[in-house]
């Protein structure tokens, strides 16, 4: 698979397997293109060549119908928590469901079905926050932000999971827990994951593989048993 911007290319002969219940990390420097990557695998972009399958699911040549499904069986953590500041924690977990449940019922969680709420109130005691399910979302703190947007994306149960840098705000402390939960949920779960960080230790206790982008290419792509930290150094050279 390739992506280009316009005349300018992202990366090339990019080709690797998701096994079920995998956890990949994408490793590299910044701009080679690890959230574009991972854009295009979830079908919020286009290849420019090649393809994706996911779930069963050719991405480039689905339908916006096809591709709606497919989207509510994935979730996604970024980088930036992306909360809605003024609406309640309970709220913005019921966002988690959108996919599933497209419309206005799913945007407050006092016009939610009462099944979605106590899927969101259930996603919220996993990642420990079922305290502060009626607290806005400005009046959190990173780490629990963090953790919120943990919950909305785990709340629709889905089958493969995207982050984004998921705890590159995060002082280390907070980073730490943030992992540590997240990994314990998707391990719980049986859940597939592609994550990037720019923590080498990360990628290597979290991932079962590494895949290393340099120079527009897929340079690495190993288990992380068989790789040291130097190696992953390596890529950023
Ligand atoms: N929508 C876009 N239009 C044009 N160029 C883009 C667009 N999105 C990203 N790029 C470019 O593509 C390249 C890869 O960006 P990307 O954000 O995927 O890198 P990254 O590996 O995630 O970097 P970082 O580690 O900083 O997050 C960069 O050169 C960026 O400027
Ligand atoms: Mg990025």
């Amino acid at each position: 698979m390739a992506k280009r911007f316009g005349e300018k290319p992202v990366f090339a002969d990019v080709s690797f397997r998701l096994a079920r219940g995998e956890a990949v990390a994408l490793v590299g420097a910044n701009g080679t293109g690890k959230s574009t990557l991972l854009r295009c695998l979830m079908g919020l972009i286009p290849a420019s060549s090649g393809s994706v399958h996911l779930l069963g699911q050719q991405t480039n040549a689905a339908t916006g119908r096809q591709l709606r499904a497919l989207r509510a069986q994935v979730g996604l953590v970024s980088q930036k928590h992306n909360l809605v500041p003024r609406l309640s924690v309970l709220s913005n977990v019921v966002h988690g469901l959108l996919g599933k449940h497209p419309g206005l019922r799913h945007w407050s969680h006092s016009l939610a079905p009462h099944a979605s709420r106590v899927a969101a109130m259930s996603a919220l005691e996993r990642v420990g926050l079922a305290d502060f399910a009626n607290r806005r979302a400005d009046r959190l703190s990173g780490g629990q932000s963090q953790r919120v947007a943990i919950a909305r994306a785990i709340v629709g149960t889905p089958s493969v999971l995207f982050a984004d840098e998921p705890c590159a705000s995060l002082d280390p402390s907070a980073g730490e827990d943030v992992m540590e939960l997240f990994f314990r949920l998707v391990r719980d779960e049986g859940v597939s994951v592609v994550f990037t960080s720019h923590n080498i230790e990360h990628a290597l206790r979290y991932g079962d593989r590494v895949l290393g982008l340099a120079q527009g290419r897929l340079r690495l792509d190993a288990t992380a048993v068989s790789l040291s930290a130097a190696d992953l150094r390596g890529l950023y050279d």
